[in-house]
């Protein structure tokens, strides 16, 4: 394979939707009939803790009956296989593309199955529920909370994130609906950099005319044809 452009990927709540996991936005989308700001707010969390985290504990036990699909494994078989630079972003709180075997992986929206201390920053890996009130293992503070990024707060990881959309040659936006920023205006910087810019996606989303490309479908079917092509070059 002669092939080594670095690649960047986004991932977002349609790659993971085949699997069974609602997405965010659209009928039966996990907003419909939730307030955003009632949940997924710094001030929401202040407020009710005990609605935050039983939104978030539900999220969390619906994991154990789901899998990756055709989708995540096809982005970890290209993720082994890829012999340039490759990263993948996901906006995504479920576990999927790393139990389907992706390496190069960064979660810029948190996991669902870790918990973060909000006195002391520690993390602390969040399989079972735990108690309201809980004490975080190393502060013995009760301030455990959802490792998630709520509205309104710093997305993980974007100095590695701008890095990677300075320098890659092929930006692949998959299954998300480009509504929530900064995720929404990787594809502006990508080509800003320079580079070539596919989107995969069910339908057109709101920032379909950035792309260079674009293929509608279902994730599961559009990924592994994509990956294999990449891999046939
Ligand atoms: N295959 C491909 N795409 C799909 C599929 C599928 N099977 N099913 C749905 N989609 C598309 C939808 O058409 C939509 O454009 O996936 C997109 C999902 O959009 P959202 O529900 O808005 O999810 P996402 O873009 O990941 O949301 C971004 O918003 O609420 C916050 O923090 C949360 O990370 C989330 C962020």
């Amino acid at each position: 394979m002669n092939d080594e452009r670095s690649i960047m990927i986004l991932t977002g709540a349609g790659i993971s939707a085949e699997s069974g996991l609602a997405t965010f936005r659209g009928p039966g989308g996990l907003w419909e009939g939730h307030r955003v700001e009632d949940i997924c707010t710094p001030g929401a969390l202040a407020a009710d803790p005990a609605l935050v985290h039983r939104f978030y504990d539900l999220r969390r036990a619906a994991l154990a009956d789901v899998a990756p699909n055709a989708a995540h494994q096809a982005l970890a078989r290209l993720d082994a296989g890829w012999p340039g630079a490759l990263l993948i972003v996901t906006q995504n709180v479920d576990d999927l593309h790393e139990r389907a075997g992706a390496k190069r992986l960064l979660h810029m929206h948190g996991e669902l199955r870790s918990a973060l201390c909000a006195a002391c920053g520690d993390r602390v890996s969040w399989c079972d529920p735990l108690p309201p009130g809980a004490p975080c293992g190393a502060c013995r503070e009760p301030a455990l909370r959802p490792d998630i990024v709520f509205f309104g707060e710093m997305p993980y990881h974007m100095e590695r994130i701008e890095e990677a959309l300075s320098r890659c040659d092929l930006f692949v936006s998959i299954g998300t609906s480009g509504a929530v920023y900064p995720a929404a205006g990787f594809v502006q910087l990508a080509r800003h950099y320079g580079a070539e810019t596919l989107e995969l996606n069910l339908e057109p989303s709101a920032g379909s005319d950035w792309f260079a490309e674009s293929r509608f479908g279902p994730a599961s079917a559009l990924v592994p044809a994509w990956v294999d092509e990449l891999l046939a070059t």
